[in-house]
């Protein structure tokens, strides 16, 4: 079932979400969320979505990147399901780049993340995930993770002239404005 990705301005995007009970982990019901959630991410062409953007406030997050119209440059990232993850930087480098969200639509916004980190988490058998990630990869890791805590990639833009609809700013790029 695709779902409806809720929007910025809807209270529970920013409430901080609950820890999935392991146990629940192989409940039918909860299994099917996770289908849904891929189904959804693809049908949107996201990177990645959060239980919270479809009315699921529970510690659950997937993200992919395979030829994505909506990042062309990015690495790819294989299907990665993550109940109840963590992360820690592993140095104190950040990245300055780009960001957009499914809940915010198109409007896109200069974002600083870590750029080498460690996650851990559970996948959808319960088997626990840990992986040291940078770059790409870390930044959608950071994004998806914020969700959980009820923030959002405009909650981080430090300089919010940065801010504009993906459309115009791939303009002024175009025009070497940018
Ligand atoms: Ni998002």
């Amino acid at each position: 079932m695709i779902y409806d990705i809720l929007r910025i301005g809807t209270p529970s995007l920013r409430e901080v979400s609950k820890p999935v009970p392991l146990d629940e982990i192989h409940d039918p019901a909860f299994q099917a969320l996770i289908d849904d959630m891929i189904e959804t991410m693809r049908q949107y062409n996201g990177a990645g979505l959060s239980a919270p953007q479809i009315g699921h406030n529970l510690r659950l997050m997937i993200f992919e990147i395979t030829k994505n119209p909506r990042y062309p440059e990015a690495e790819p990232i294989p299907l990665t399901i993550l109940i109840n993850p963590t992360f820690e930087a592993i140095s104190e480098e950040l990245q300055q780049g780009y960001e957009g969200c499914l809940s915010v639509d198109d409007l896109r916004g200069v974002v600083p993340r870590y750029m080498h980190i460690r996650y851990k988490g559970f996948d959808r058998t319960g088997t626990p995930i840990e992986r040291e990630v940078s770059e790409f990869h870390a930044k959608v890791f950071q994004h998806e993770f914020d969700h959980l805590e009820g923030t959002l990639f405009i909650d981080r833009v430090e300089d919010t002239k940065t801010l504009g609809f993906r459309s115009e700013l791939i303009k002024a790029i175009s025009q070497n404005h940018l």
